[in-house]
């Protein structure tokens, strides 16, 4: 990590009120939770045309019912058993001394909430919540009710019968009206929330530094907060250990792991402001 970059992202950092993070897997990749694209991520695996959308996974579900249960099963215990690290934990400190407005986040795991951080925007949905399809009521969901869903989708043996008994559970029918309930994610082709992304585009361009935690920048439309941001006058700061399509944009570019980095920041940050 450059020495230089780093003193002139805590000088900026610490003389704001308005800073917002973006951030993406990467972040989380630290906690344990896989990324999505490179060797071993989550893609790399499953691949998304079959597992990141409905029609995909219908087919799957078809073929290679056992796969699908793996691959639910994977994210859900991925996500429960994960730790905010110390990345998760500077946002939120940040949050509390008033130099954090929002983190606009692309992750499903609830690590920034448990962190501690209140205002949080999340475009592609939450593990923890389930929606209906007719009415839109949504519930969130506590740990207990998330680990009985890991032992219910248990790969061994599991067969199309069971899998559909194990989802019939999950997916148990909307308390207020018996419609039909899913994941409240974003999967590939579904549009993001409209109120989240309107808050995102918001709070993008208004604020004076974004911060782009570990994100490929690879996704439409949330990888347009950057340029968006950009457009708006706003500076550009990016963590992540390898360069991306957006590192050309940033003002400032720390290449190293999310935590490593933020614990640099955070003490450097306190230096200047005590
Ligand atoms: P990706 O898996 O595409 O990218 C992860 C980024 O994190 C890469 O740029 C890595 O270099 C970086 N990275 C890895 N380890 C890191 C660490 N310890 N600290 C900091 N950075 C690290 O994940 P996203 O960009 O979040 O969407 O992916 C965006 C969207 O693509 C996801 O929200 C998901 C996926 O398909 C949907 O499913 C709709």
């Amino acid at each position: 990590m450059e020495e230089n970059s780093l003193i002139q992202a805590a000088n900026r950092i610490a003389s704001t009120q308005g800073l917002v993070a973006f951030t993406g897997a990467g972040i989380s990749e630290e906690s344990g939770i896989p990324t999505f694209r490179g060797n071993g991520g989550l893609w790399d695996r499953y691949p998304p045309e079959r597992f990141a959308n409905m029609a995909g996974l219908l087919g799957e579900f078809f073929l290679r019912p056992k796969r699908v249960a793996t691959f639910l099963q994977e994210i859900l215990r991925s996500c429960l058993d994960a730790q905010p690290n110390p990345a998760h934990v500077a946002l939120a400190q940040w949050e509390a001394q008033g130099i954090l407005r929002a983190v606009l986040t692309q992750n499903i795991d609830t690590l920034h909430e448990r962190a501690g951080c209140s205002k949080i925007i999340k475009l592609h949905g939450s593990i923890d919540c389930l929606r209906c399809t007719d009415c839109g009521f949504k519930q969130d969901l506590d740990a207990t009710q998330m680990q009985r869903w890991v032992q219910v989708l248990s790969p061994d043996g599991i067969g199309r019968r069971q899998l559909w008994r194990a989802l019939r559970k999950i997916l148990s029918p909307c308390p207020y009206c018996g419609g039909r309930r899913r994941p409240d994610v974003v999967f590939f082709g579904d549009l993001l929330p409209p109120d989240a992304w309107a808050e995102a585009q918001q709070a993008a361009s208004l604020c004076q530094i974004l911060l782009v935690i570990g994100t490929s920048g690879l996704v439409r439309p949330a990888a347009d907060l950057p340029l968006l941001a950009k457009k708006a006058g706003t500076i550009l700061i990016e963590i992540n250990p390898k360069p991306t399509p957006l590192t050309p944009l940033a003002d400032l570019y720390l290449e190293g792991k999310a935590s490593e980095v933020m614990k640099e920041l955070v003490e450097r940050v306190d230096s200047i402001r005590r």
